[in-house]
């Protein structure tokens, strides 16, 4: 059983891939399954017996995406019986200690951690100025190793490898520990606001809208509108078919990019 988080695509197509060599179904999209998750707001399953749960999500300031989080906070496996739990993160250059908190995440709620592999992929940040998305060569490199990353990821899951991949990068603790806090209370919490802005360029398609995976965008007299609760994801402005949103008066000039596939 395959869950995904992602907001530009790469995190989906990992899934998607590790799906197709596994033989594991489609995967479900996290924030999907939060916004149908019954009364109760828990999301429930069961597994086979040997079946693995596999989660994908992008990394966010060297933690885990937020949505991933909130999706493991509600998650019950109701027959869990020792079946393998596997992460498998996305990343534009290093993770910091996303596999710890991911690690804690789902230890709370009674689901070991077996493995936690990162992938290096495409960055989608552009949100801060220094920021930026990869050079065509830097990104072509990244889609074109990606899937034999994938392959090494998925002949471990199968048992036909020890291949461990994951990039941990300098001072993990000052990341993960410091700034990712900072980045969730500010930036990513449920009351975040946004610095996002709509020029005259957005046709109103509502793409925007629709993509983002929060629900924080409503359409009003045709334009996009940010509510509270963004989790960053960049969704927005890297699929606007027009690139008419801007970040702070600091990404006109920024490259967008989503993964090719979506
Ligand atoms: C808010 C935000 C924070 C990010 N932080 C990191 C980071 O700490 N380290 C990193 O290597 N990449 C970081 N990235 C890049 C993404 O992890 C990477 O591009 C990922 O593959 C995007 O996945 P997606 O297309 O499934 O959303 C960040 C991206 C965003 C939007």
């Amino acid at each position: 059983m395959i869950f995904y988080f992602s907001g530009t695509g790469n995190s989906r197509w990992v899934a998607g891939k590790l799906s197709e060599i596994l033989d594991c179904g489609t995967p479900a999209a996290v924030h999907e399954e939060l916004r149908n998750a019954g009364e109760s707001g828990m999301c429930r399953y069961s597994l086979g017996a040997d079946e693995p749960l596999i989660l994908v999500f992008p990394v966010h300031s060297w933690g885990p995406a937020v949505m991933m989080l909130r999706f493991v906070s509600h998650l019950e496996i109701s027959n869990y019986g020792g079946q393998p739990v596997y992460a498998v993160c996305t990343c534009g250059d290093t993770c910091g200690w996303t596999d710890r908190m991911i690690r804690k995440a789902l230890e709370s709620r009674g689901l070991p951690l077996t493995a936690c592999w990162s992938v290096r992929m495409p960055n989608n940040y552009i949100l801060m100025k220094g920021f930026g998305v990869d050079t065509d060569e830097v990104r072509e490199t990244k889609l074109h190793t990606a899937p034999h990353e994938i392959e090494a990821i998925a002949g471990a899951i199968r048992g036909q490898s020890h291949y461990r991949c994951y990039t941990v990068g300098k001072e993990p603790w000052l990341k993960t520990r410091v700034i990712n806090p900072l980045f969730r209370r500010f930036l990513a919490g449920p009351d975040s606001r946004t610095e996002f802005r709509v020029s005259d360029a957005c046709t109103g398609c509502g793409l925007c809208a629709r993509n983002c995976p929060a629900g924080v965008i409503t359409m009003q007299d045709g334009r996009p509108v940010w509510g509270r609760g963004c989790v960053q994801c960049t969704a927005c402005i890297n699929r606007c078919p027009v690139r008419a949103i801007d970040w702070g008066g600091i990404t006109q000039s920024q490259g967008r990019y989503h993964h090719p596939a979506l």
